[in-house]
């Protein structure tokens, strides 16, 4: 091994550790722990290193970029899908969105939230949901009909909002490959068969947030999620997105972000933007925004 390569790999290693990242000895990522809260830090080391070498960039894009999960803890799912049905009550439908779905996990949370709490006759007035992601890697696997998850987080969903995933998930299987590699945060990770009804309660397109903003035709009856995606878009981007979901979004709509968001302080935006809280009684439901 030469000195650069020995030096490349020692900074990987080095940065691995401090992200809790974890590798088998075939350097399968075996543990990732708490890599949402790192990303912020994982971006500035990125920034630093990522001139070393491809290899790197394609490790940040495939593990950080595409992150999602089911019920990601980010948000309060309960109070979101509760307020979402008291709100649009008098509503006959109500259109939700997931831009930057990545492989539909979100989409699904949303889905299967809704699912929980109205009956089946309702189905078509929240259902389907638009997914879009700008990556056509990412969206194969949306289209799959198969998803990831990590088995370990279905007990934690369970306790928390009282789902059974099985009832959603069946056929476990090997892992899906994400972009050509095998990405599996965990060992826990399998791919499962999306139940029918579930399936098809989310369509799948490739596309990105400006082009479905500025295509929005809302009236007042939206939950558009936009979640833990703006720290990888550029400035002049985050702007035309802000200004368009200002144009766009009418009195009444939900405009969701996530927690990594924060880091390009999208939520202080919006507030001055016209939109405001609607749930303020916990810190997650500080990402729920909604037009005035
Ligand atoms: C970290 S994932 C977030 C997934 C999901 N929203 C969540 O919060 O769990 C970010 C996703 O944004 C997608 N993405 C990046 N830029 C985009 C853009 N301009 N339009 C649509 N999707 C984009 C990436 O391909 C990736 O799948």
């Amino acid at each position: 091994m030469c000195n650069y390569t020995i030096s490349f790999c020692n900074n990987y290693i080095k940065l691995a550790n401090f992200l809790f990242i974890s590798f088998n000895k075939n350097m399968k990522i075996s543990s990732v722990n708490n890599i949402q809260n790192k990303q912020p830090v994982f971006n500035s080391c990125f920034r630093r290193y990522s001139y070393f070498s491809k290899p790197f960039e394609h490790f940040a894009k495939t593990v950080i970029r595409n992150s999602t999960n089911f019920f990601r803890e980010d948000l309060n799912w309960n109070d979101l899908t509760k307020y979402i049905i008291e709100h649009f009550k008098d509503i006959k439908k109500v259109n939700a969105y997931s831009l930057a779905c990545s492989d539909g996990s979100e989409a699904y949370s949303y889905a299967i939230s809704i699912m929980e709490n109205v009956p089946k006759s309702l189905y078509s007035k929240f259902f389907p949901v638009q997914a879009c992601d700008i990556d056509k890697e990412v969206l194969k696997i949306a289209n799959s009909g198969r998803i990831n998850a990590d088995s370990m987080e279905f007990a934690l969903i369970s306790k928390n909002y009282n789902i059974l995933m099985d009832e959603y998930l069946k056929d476990r299987d090997v892992s899906i490959l994400i972009n050509g590699d095998d990405i599996s945060g965990t060992d826990e990770i399998h791919s499962y068969k999306i139940a029918p009804s579930l399936k098809n309660s989310v369509e799948f397109k490739q596309s990105d947030i400006l082009t479905e903003l500025k295509k929005l035709n809302d009236e007042g009856n939206s939950v558009i999620m936009c979640r833990n995606v703006f720290p990888y878009l550029s400035y002049g981007y985050v702007d035309e997105v802000l200004r368009t979901a200002k144009s766009k979004i009418k009195s009444g709509s939900l405009f969701v972000i996530g927690d990594y968001d924060k880091s390009r302080n999208i939520g202080e935006k919006l507030l001055s933007e016209g939109f405001f809280n609607p749930l303020k009684n916990n810190e997650q439901n500080s990402l729920i925004f909604e037009r005035k």
